[in-house]
């Protein structure tokens, strides 16, 4: 494709993206596909002789959009808020378009130093202090794994130089609640823990893990001659957005020489509302923050921001220095690789720039500040409704509801919460998830989709209530 060729099928990109921005709220929010669908209506061979950007427009409407579901419907409460804000799309597009590669200071100055000015941008705006330094990884399950080598490296004084775990005489072990991410449990087994030292600890009613358990858990690990390593403590967890407490968490840490990971993937963003900073208090004291804009705050995915408080010992943990990447700017210059796991890194920091310059701190303040609004004015609805319960706190934009008709209990309530979820997703009107909580199904709303307005909301109560109740 020439520059030419390029601009010509690019304006009609960018139009073909504006009409389905602006005409996505008329489409069924869930997919009507069945697996195989998709694929069966594609051609199972690659092109022979090249075909024209038509086509793609042609398939684009006619196979690819019927086979979505629409993350950026403002009647979108699925899983969490994953909002692809415009401007930062044209960030991405610039990433692209550029296509420029940073392996090091000098393979593209401006997409490292971006990278460390949009990073201490967010790490002011989270209410962070200037202890911490920041990075972009793909993704929070990668910020977790990187944490947890940081912290193996720690605790076995850089045993990756030597014998690795393999030499260790003593198995290290990793505490997180059962309400963390799958991504803990899964980093903790790639960093090579092993499942058997891998602790889950107690929670309390509100789904918040207990610090005294904690506690318990490290003492009888080293009594019976482990070592304990690392804590992850959730700051908005997946199902529920239960706030851990970070603060008396560190302190059990800081006695056993633990390190703390806070996993902010989905709450961090509101971090930039001073009045949320209370959810993680304590956070100072943590070793290492994931937190990932690419949720609720707006950068279309994926950028996942990690903060560490000792960059030194996270480049002497994950750096590599071949020849052919040693510059005379080394030592005076930060090279990202030695930051994470890939060598290679997109200009990512174009589009938390982009998202940032052009909504302002205020702008995407008063976004997270009208979904808490809507999520507080869902649960007070759910609360005063006979039959109805929220069943887990609600400190943020995720209110977890359940239909519980009278004599419905057990196995029977779970079918009858499924079902009703079933019904709503189905109907195309709005999407939920429902998730297993406290042992029982419930359905969770997940509100911050950019376009999500009351409006919205309200017809999803009476759509919600409509299904549920009509059994
Ligand atoms: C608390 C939490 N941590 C981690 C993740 C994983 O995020 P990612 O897809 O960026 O790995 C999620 C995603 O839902 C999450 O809610």
């Amino acid at each position: 494709m020439t520059p030419d060729e390029f601009r010509a099928a690019g304006h009609q990109l960018i139009d073909w993206i504006a009409d389905y921005r602006t005409r996505v709220a008329a489409l069924p929010v869930m997919a009507r596909t069945e697996p195989g669908d998709i694929r069966a209506r594609l051609p199972v061979a690659p092109p022979g002789r090249p075909e024209g950007f038509d086509g793609v427009f042609r398939d684009l409407d006619e196979l690819i959009l019927p086979g979505l579901t629409h993350w950026q419907h403002p009647s979108f409460f699925g899983y969490f808020p994953a909002n692809a804000g415009l401007a930062s799309v044209l960030g991405d597009f610039l990433s692209s378009g550029l296509g420029v590669l940073g392996l090091s200071w000098q393979s593209s100055p401006a997409l490292t130093e971006l990278e460390e000015v949009t990073t201490d941008w967010v790490r002011q705006m989270v209410g962070l202090s200037d202890g911490w330094s920041g990075v972009i990884q793909d993704t929070a399950s990668t910020s977790t794994l990187v944490a947890l080598l940081c912290a193996r490296e720690r605790a076995t004084g850089f045993g990756l130089a030597r014998g690795g775990l393999q030499a260790e005489n003593r198995p290290l072990v990793v505490y997180a609640s059962a309400q963390s991410h799958s991504s803990v449990e899964k980093a903790a087994l790639l960093a090579g823990f092993g499942r058997d030292n891998v602790r889950t600890i107690a929670h309390d009613a509100a789904y918040a893990l207990r610090p005294d358990a904690l506690e318990d858990a490290v003492r009888q690990d080293v009594a019976g001659g482990r070592r304990p390593c690392a804590v992850v403590a959730t700051t908005g967890t997946t199902a529920s957005t239960t706030l851990d407490p970070v603060g008396p968490i560190a302190a059990v840490a800081r006695r056993h020489g633990l390190w703390v990971h806070v996993d902010a993937a989905m709450a961090g963003s509101a971090m930039i509302l001073p009045e949320c900073r209370w959810m993680w208090e304590g956070v100072e004291a943590a070793d290492s923050v994931v937190l990932n804009p690419h949720k609720w705050l707006g950068v279309a995915f994926d950028c996942s921001l990690y903060y560490v408080r000792d960059p030194e010992h996270l480049v002497r943990v994950m750096s590599t220095s071949p020849s052919y990447l040693r510059s005379a700017a080394d030592g005076r210059a930060k090279n990202y690789r030695d930051w994470g796991i890939p060598l290679g890194r997109r200009f990512r920091a174009l589009k938390l720039w982009c998202l940032i310059r052009t909504e302002g701190v205020s702008g995407l303040q008063a976004r997270l500040r009208r979904d808490i609004a809507n999520a507080r004015w869902l649960a007070d609805q759910v609360a005063a409704t006979p039959g109805w319960r929220v069943v887990a706190p609600v400190p943020l934009q995720t209110v977890c509801v359940r239909h519980e008709p009278a004599g419905l209990v057990g196995d029977d309530l779970d079918r009858h919460t499924r079902s009703w979820a079933d019904r709503v997703n189905r109907s195309g009107a709005a999407y939920l998830t429902p998730a297993v909580l406290g042992g029982r199904w419930m359905v969770r709303v997940s509100i911050g989709a950019e376009r999500t307005e009351r409006e919205h909301v309200e017809a999803l109560w009476q759509l919600v209530r409509r299904e549920a109740e009509r059994d």
